[in-house]
């Protein structure tokens, strides 16, 4: 007897990189209160799914010895929601491949969870709309959402409420990643005690960002390009500045801590001047390694798996 031989479905979602980050309160469920613009990156996670016996996680790629495994991964998480919600076992394998530094301030572990619930709406065949889906990603975490979104938005709420800003051509940038990652909610914290203590940097107004989206002006942009976590992950990793002032030697238009960092992510004129600053920095010896991406792109989406090589 003939027997088919299941096909996995692979996803690749997007990385981050907040444009503009404005951290205002705590809230009493112990999320701050954001408003920010996010665009999404070309540096991804791929994601791939098939049936199995037992639901179970493989990951390789970069940083991959560092992602956990089990239950404590978001795409566990969100394998099992989706799985209740259609009523089945959730047993399948998911194989991550990981392109986007992992607590790296660029929405790795975020990515991972909007492309196991793309993929695994195809492989059950939901059908489930945006909506619902958004729904879901909104539980996993804040930037999971956006994830699923891609392009560039505006994020409200916890980074979770997106609408879409119109943005004209692709912008050039060099990513530099750390030897190291930052935690997220330790981020937050150390900005929390560093402006119970005194008055750290805050972005302005967003209304100009808009614009040089708009006409998709990188050299309008690099100077309004701002995040209020950048101080607190420059507290907690301070030779980031010297990251963050290579980058612009070495001919950036500017460079800001990507979200929670440590990641450092810089603005270049074009292509050509991305590729001419990411050789410089990789030889200044102030980062791991670099990378060169663009944006925006789209948010989670199915692809066509490349072949094993
Ligand atoms: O939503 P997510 O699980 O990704 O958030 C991780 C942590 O980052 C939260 O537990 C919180 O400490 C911090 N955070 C925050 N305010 C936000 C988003 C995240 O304080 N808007």
């Amino acid at each position: 007897m003939l027997s088919v031989v299941p096909r996995p479905v692979t996803v690749r979602a997007p990385s981050k990189v907040n444009l503009h980050l404005s951290v205002g309160d705590l809230r009493e469920d112990g999320y701050h209160e954001l408003s920010t613009v996010f665009q999404a990156l070309s540096l991804a996670d791929d994601v791939s799914v098939i049936p199995s016996d037992a639901l179970s996680v493989r990951v390789r790629g970069e940083g991959a010895e560092s992602v956990p495994t089990d239950r404590t991964n978001l795409v566990w998480k969100a394998a099992e929601m989706l799985a209740a919600e259609a009523g089945i076992a959730p047993d399948v394998e998911i194989s991550i491949v990981k392109g986007i530094p992992v607590a790296g301030g660029m929405a790795g572990g975020s990515a991972d969870a909007a492309a196991a619930l793309v993929a695994l709406d195809e492989l059950w065949h939901l059908h489930l709309d945006r909506d619902t889906l958004s729904g879901f990603a909104a539980r996993l975490g804040s930037d999971v959402p956006f994830s699923l979104h891609g392009g560039t938005a505006v994020g409200t709420g916890r980074g979770e409420k997106l609408l879409p800003v119109l943005s004209r051509n692709s912008f050039h940038w060099v990513l530099a990643l750390s030897k190291g990652g930052l935690s997220t909610p330790t981020v937050f914290r150390e900005l929390d005690r560093l402006r119970a203590e005194g008055d750290p940097p805050r972005v302005g107004d967003v209304g100009e960002l808009m614009h040089a989206l708009a006409a998709g002006d990188a050299e309008a942009l690099a100077p309004l390009l701002g995040n209020d976590l950048q101080a607190a992950a420059l507290s907690l990793a301070p030779d980031l500045r010297r990251t963050l002032r290579a980058g612009v030697t070495a001919g950036a238009l500017a460079g800001i801590v990507s979200g929670s960092g440590p990641t450092c992510a810089f603005l270049c004129t074009d292509a050509d001047a991305a590729v001419a600053v990411g050789a410089e920095l990789s030889g200044a010896g102030v980062c791991r390694t670099v990378r060169v991406a663009s944006g925006p792109v789209p948010g989670a989406r199915v692809i066509d798996p490349e072949p094993e090589g």
